[in-house]
């Protein structure tokens, strides 16, 4: 299967008005989305919020379905909530912690897990261990089999990091974390959406996402998913009458699905979005968006190499669709609100984000470019005559 894209910008509003390519911080909306959301808000005003819920609800349980099909789970291993660190963070928070149990996370880790893993340090006393990178920058697999032992309570990595290009071997860390029948949590904010996911393939028992980046979905979504063996075990850190009913006045029965992570008011507009948005995804093919995506990133990478002053900072061995890079004598910040002004959208990564990484590194703020299927080689033209401008 190919993309057309002429009609994929057609049905994609924002392409008419921007080059977006800043996909890694929130993807262009196609017209299916846009519809779903507003045919909902629109229904809403006119017969009320909660029938309108209850008009939609087959719709809007087809959501679950939904994005059960595209990472390849079933519905009662989803959850959704409004972000990937709310997603995140339920698996987290839920996993019972002793003092002297070890995570061990890579060093792409963004940092809304890290500060999470500080604060459980802080509060349980658990130990932190950092797997480190192979020659290239990808997470070491052989460095972390020699890193296992009983005290290993969770591996939790980042897949593709916010900061650039590299590709964790998420799926050769499931097999270790199988191996050794250790919980495995896999941040893949940055991977749904821009390429096929497969959790079974992963072997992850946790996996978190947001709806708004190459999903191209909402803003406000995100999806956790739980393996089912963990739902009848793992205990939410937080609950309410709708992931725990109360059943008599003294007790609560959790759900038996994943949606024990849920809590009872939620955005339907967006979440109608995020199913429209998964399913448009899925109709036009992860493996085309990917090729698309990714072969449209290399072209950046290849203009850059070109670029007097530009350096790539993508490492790994598999580069996806992000592009980090800096140029020398060049504010970052200034330089993506001059393109933003020119109507190029690319994005910045503060060395914050990804404390470990950049500090090893010793990373300044990056720039980033990140295309999607909609993108074209004319707007990285335009892009690359606006750098050279500018
Ligand atoms: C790798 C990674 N993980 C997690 C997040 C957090 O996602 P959200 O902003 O949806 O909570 C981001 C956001 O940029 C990210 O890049």
């Amino acid at each position: 299967m190919t993309l057309d894209i002429a009609k994929i910008r057609a049905r994609t509003p924002g392409t008419q008005h921007v080059a977006h390519l800043i996909a890694s911080g929130a993807g262009l909306m196609p017209q299916p989305v846009i519809d779903a959301l507003q045919k909902h808000i629109a229904l809403e005003a006119r017969i009320g919020g909660y029938e309108a819920a209850a008009q939609e609800v087959e719709c809007l349980d087809g959501v679950y379905a939904s994005v059960a099909r595209l990472i390849g789970a079933t519905s009662r291993e989803i959850a959704l909530v409004e972000n990937a660190t709310v997603a995140w963070c339920h698996a987290f928070y839920a996993l019972p912690f002793k003092p002297g149990d070890r995570i061990l996370t890579s060093e792409a880790e963004y940092a809304a897990n890290y500060v999470a893993f500080l604060q459980r340090q802080k509060r349980d006393g658990i130990v932190i261990d950092v797997i480190p990178s192979d020659v290239d920058g990808a997470l070491d697999v052989s460095a972390l089999e020699t890193m296992i032992d009983e005290r290993v309570a969770l591996i939790a990595i980042t897949w593709i990091p916010t900061n650039g290009g590299l590709v964790n071997p998420a799926a050769e860390v499931g097999r270790v974390a199988r191996k050794h029948g250790i919980p495995y949590l896999l941040d893949a904010c940055q991977a749904v959406g821009q390429m096929p996911v497969d959790v079974t393939a992963l072997g992850c028992d946790f996996l978190s996402a947001t709806g708004r980046k190459f999903l191209c979905g909402p803003r406000g979504t995100g999806f956790l998913y739980v393996r089912e063996p963990w739902l009848v075990k793992l205990e939410p850190a937080m609950i309410d009458h709708f992931g725990a009913p109360w059943t008599d006045c003294d007790t609560y029965t959790l759900r038996d699905d994943a949606r024990r992570f849920e809590t009872w008011e939620n955005a339907y507009a967006l979440r109608a979005g995020l199913g429209a948005a998964v399913e448009y995804a899925m109709d036009l093919g992860l493996d085309v968006i990917q090729e698309r995506a990714w072969q449209l990133a290399d072209s950046v990478r290849a203009r850059l190499r070109e670029f007097p002053g530009a350096v790539v900072r993508d490492i790994g061995r598999e580069h996806c669709a992000i592009v980090s890079f800096t140029i020398d004598g060049r504010d970052p910040r200034e330089t993506v609100m001059k393109l933003r002004a020119q109507g190029i959208n690319i994005g910045a990564s503060d060395p914050s984000s990804t404390r470990l990484d950049a500090e090893a590194r010793s990373l300044p703020t990056l720039l980033r470019v990140a295309p999607h299927y909609y993108n074209t080689e004319d707007e990285l033209d335009r892009l690359f005559n606006a750098l050279a401008t500018t």
